[in-house]
């Protein structure tokens, strides 16, 4: 997910493209850049870090006269956050240039043909493709070679183009990607979002897949890729600045939250190829797969979290040792490794300290180590042997939700490819896998617009003082992130307990209207989790219970049920979580916190 802007019109583009950035840095904040048309050229400037650094660079804009321009705000995902790999990106002569969001998915097959006829590239991304593909098919007509290369690129894009032969003109073009287009009462603008443009215009275009525009300072034409005008109604847009970049949602952990069924889709459809899983990135081979002999994990915070629910999953389908550790811990307690020790790193921000040391302390003891990181190009995925990403795309919310869930994922994809190698699984049980996986985008979406039965729920408990999560197996790993939620942004104190633990001594602190969660998911532990849900219930405790649909026994210990839908045990996590968020994040509303910003929590805690 990035960012990307348009101006063409009688004002100077730079400032404005710079303040449409500024607007759009929630979409990925690892490298910026703009091109201007000055009158005889564009030009370019694109800068590695935040959008200051461009702003600083160009003395905010000031030293880029021209009247068209395009912009790009980066959230890396094909080649590391750099000058190079900054957007825009320019054809070899200079003359085309573009900013794009999204991902060409046959960029490598594209390049490839190209550089056979000649094309050099000069960065590592998928986006310049598209410059030399638009220098390939362009005989003049911008529109005709757009229309031309949209039937050869596959994947999602949101473009904004310009063509140094038509300076006074702007085109975009969009497919899976958002992208709005507003009149101004100078020019015209484009964006990927809604907060990029408001200062500018509250009347706004959104652009339908396939949909080609072209502006000049007073005109804007919309063509099909027939290369056929078309008419388009505007929408009027109330929303201010702040509730725009939230997508109208009241805080980004929200947004995000109802993010998860496409971050879980983005992470998991590039590593499954009909019945097989394939995990280029990886880099191990199927002889390098069987020669693991033990994997452990090592992370912090939700990620740790993450982790715990990946040692069920790895040990329960491929039958392979996991142990799972905190990097504060780990980094400190000289741990033994031996040989076929492969070491996991989870990281969302791939840049906390103690989960870093992790990764130096085991190279050095001369593991193999593979990063599970969300964010591209960062300490970890640069320095870890091999990096499987989580395409959750940038998240702001201090408190995780869609980079756990793609987490959760990556671990799922991982016991299956292993289980597949070690032959472990049969074919049956492996497709039934894929196809459970791949309805768990829609099964939390249903979940998630389940929220007003939690909320209600979640008022009745403003002031808790001390709330229990009890689990056991994956359950337990589910109700140690579930309490970590709640505590993150309600302040409440909340513990998460392995549900048989309880009785040898923390059931003393039960007592009338304790507020106990108890997620029961795993149908072979179900009568042991109930005989604990009674136990704390004739001490006076209220019990939630988050469990299976079709459990219907859990009525007999819980005073408030949860179901969610039927799924195998191994991916109950991505669901069961799905109602503690909202529990956490309604607890937190209804306390008034700051919900995107809790106290003395920092997104990503990079000093030790
Ligand atoms: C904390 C974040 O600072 O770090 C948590 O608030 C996160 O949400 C933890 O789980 C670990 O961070 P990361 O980036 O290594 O996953």
């Amino acid at each position: 997910m990035c960012g990307i802007v348009g101006y063409v019109g009688e004002r100077q583009a730079a400032p404005i493209l710079l303040d449409g950035l500024g607007k759009l840095e929630y979409r990925g904040y690892d490298s910026a850049g703009i091109a201007v048309y000055d009158g005889e050229k564009i030009r370019m400037k694109k800068a590695k870090g935040r959008l200051k650094v461009l702003s600083e660079l160009t003395h905010d804009g000031e030293i880029f006269p021209g009247q068209t321009g395009i912009g790009h705000t980066r959230w890396a995902t094909h080649g590391e956050p750099s000058d190079v790999n900054a957007h825009p990106h320019f054809n070899a002569d200079n003359s085309i240039v573009v900013v794009h969001n999204g991902i060409i998915e046959n960029y490598l097959k594209l390049k490839k043909k190209l550089k056979e006829k000649g094309y050099e590239f000069v960065s590592d991304t998928d986006t310049e493709v598209i410059a030399h593909l638009l220098d390939h098919y362009y005989r003049g007509n911008p529109l005709q070679a757009i229309i031309k290369i949209m039937h050869r690129m596959e994947g999602s894009y949101a473009l904004g183009i310009m063509f140094r032969d038509h300076p006074e003109e702007l085109y975009a073009v969009r497919k899976d990607s958002p992208l709005i287009v507003g009149h101004t009462k100078d020019g015209c603008i484009i964006a990927s979002d809604v907060p990029a443009v408001l200062k500018y215009t509250r009347d706004v275009y959104f652009i339908e897949n396939e949909e080609i525009v072209r502006m000049k300072q007073d005109s804007m034409e919309f063509f099909n890729v027939d290369e056929e005008s078309m008419e388009k109604e505007s929408t009027h847009i109330d929303w201010d600045v702040d509730a725009a970049e939230k997508g109208g949602y009241e805080h980004f952990m929200l947004k995000e939250m109802y993010e998860q069924p496409k971050a879980i889709s983005d992470t998991f459809s590039p590593r499954l190829k009909g019945k097989e899983i394939v995990i280029e990135e990886l880099g191990m081979s199927d002889e390098d797969i069987l020669s693991v002999k033990k994997m452990m994990i090592v992370a912090c915070g939700s990620a740790y979290h993450a982790g715990v629910t990946g040692k069920y999953v790895l040990e329960g389908m491929a039958r392979i040792p996991v142990e799972v550790d905190l990097a504060s811990e780990y980094r400190y307690r000289d741990p033994l490794i031996e040989e076929g020790t492969l070491i996991i790193i989870i990281s969302q921000s791939g840049e906390t300290a103690d989960s870093l040391a992790a990764l130096r302390d085991s190279r050095s003891r001369g593991a193999k180590v593979l990063g599970i990181v969300n964010v591209v190009g960062s300490s970890i995925a640069r320095e870890a042997d091999n990096v499987m990403y989580t395409w959750a795309g940038p998240e702001i919310a201090v408190a995780t939700t869609k980079a756990y869930s793609c987490q959760l994922i990556a671990l799922y994809l991982l016991a299956m490819k292993f289980a597949q190698v070690r032959g472990t699984v049969t074919d049956g049980e492996l497709e039934r896998y894929i196809e459970d996986l791949k309805r768990i985008p829609d099964q939390v979406e249903m979940l998630l617009n389940n929220k007003n039965r939690i909320q209600k729920f979640a008022n009745r408990y403003l002031a808790a003082r001390d709330v229990f999560f009890i689990g056991r197996g994956i359950d337990y790993a589910i109700s140690l992130e579930g309490s970590l939620k709640l505590k993150e942004i309600s302040y409440i104190h909340s513990e998460a307990y392995a549900a048989g633990e309880l009785k040898h001594g923390t059931i003393s602190l039960i007592e009338e209207g304790t507020l106990v969660a108890a997620v029961l998911t795993q149908e072979k532990l179900y009568k042991k989790m109930i005989s604990n849900m009674v136990e704390v219930r004739t001490r006076g405790a209220f019990v939630l219970a988050v469990t299976n649909e079709g459990n219907g026994d859990v009525k007999r210990a819980a005073d408030y049920v949860i179901y969610i839908p039927e799924t195998n045990q191994y991916f109950t996590n991505s669901l069961a979580i799905i109602p503690l968020q909202l529990f956490g994040y309604y607890i937190s509303v209804g306390k008034g916190c700051d919900v995107d910003k809790p106290r003395n929590l920092a997104k990503s805690v990079t000093v030790e």
